[in-house]
């Protein structure tokens, strides 16, 4: 089946950045992550999730909608989803983020649990919009169809599945990939996903010159 051909834009949006844990492949990640958590909060609570995520926020659902934010850091796209009126389910692997989310965003009603791609073990969809923001860079060739499928598995019917990429170099400090968009569409078409939005959005909203931002859209059909 042919896929649908996507809506190329360009935008000038995205911020970048960069134990507990459910998994031992992504341990070096998670060694950076716990390290890490304190600062990386001022880093990532320093852009608001409306500037981060500008090039997808017309593709959100009217609430009431559930929203599953995979990889959520320290919680700042979580908390605007809640507070814009979404039921809100927030997974991170990384125990130390996880407190730090909870510490600087408590009474927004965003539930908060341990978990890792691909498995997300205990975690129950079906979700109206699953996001995740600078995470799928982190994961594994050999993790990434897997993870997909879970992902899709996660969706309602008509859902979106909503996902950033870090792209250029990356780091060595921790495990990343360069993954292209393309990429990313190619193994949502293999679980019946259709690429509905591919942004290159350009520079890097932290100033870093090496770092560039994609993000992809993909909607289960109905
Ligand atoms: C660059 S941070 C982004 C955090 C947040 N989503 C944001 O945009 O501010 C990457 C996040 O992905 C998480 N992560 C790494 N590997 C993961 C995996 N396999 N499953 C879920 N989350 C993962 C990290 O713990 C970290 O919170």
């Amino acid at each position: 089946m042919p896929i649908p051909r996507p809506d190329y834009t360009s935008a000038v949006s995205a911020a970048s950045y960069g134990s507990g844990m459910e998994r031992t492949s992504g341990a070096g990640v998670q060694a950076y992550y716990a390290e890490s958590a304190e600062r990386l909060a001022t880093v990532y609570e320093s852009v608001s999730f409306e500037s981060v995520h500008e090039a997808l926020l017309d593709l959100l659902p009217e609430p009431p909608a559930r929203v599953l934010d995979v990889g959520a850091g320290t919680g700042r796209d979580a908390a605007a989803l809640a507070g814009r009126d979404f039921t809100v389910d927030a997974v991170e692997p990384v125990t130390e983020l996880r407190r730090v989310a909870e510490r600087l965003h408590p009474g927004t009603g965003v539930t908060w649990r341990a978990g890792a791609l691909p498995e997300l073990h205990g975690v129950q969809g079906p979700y109206d919009v699953v996001l995740l923001s600078a995470v799928w860079m982190h994961l594994g060739s050999e993790e990434r169809p897997a993870a997909m499928r879970r992902l899709a598995e996660l969706l309602a019917p008509g859902g979106t599945l909503l996902i950033t990429l870090r792209r250029g170099e990356p780091p060595v400090d921790r495990r990343m990939f360069d993954i292209p968009a393309e990429e990313v569409a190619g193994h949502g078409a293999a679980v019946g996903l259709i690429p509905t939005r591919l942004v290159d959005e350009g520079a890097d909203r932290l100033g870093r010159e090496a770092v560039r931002w994609n993000s992809v859209a993909l909607r289960k059909g109905f």
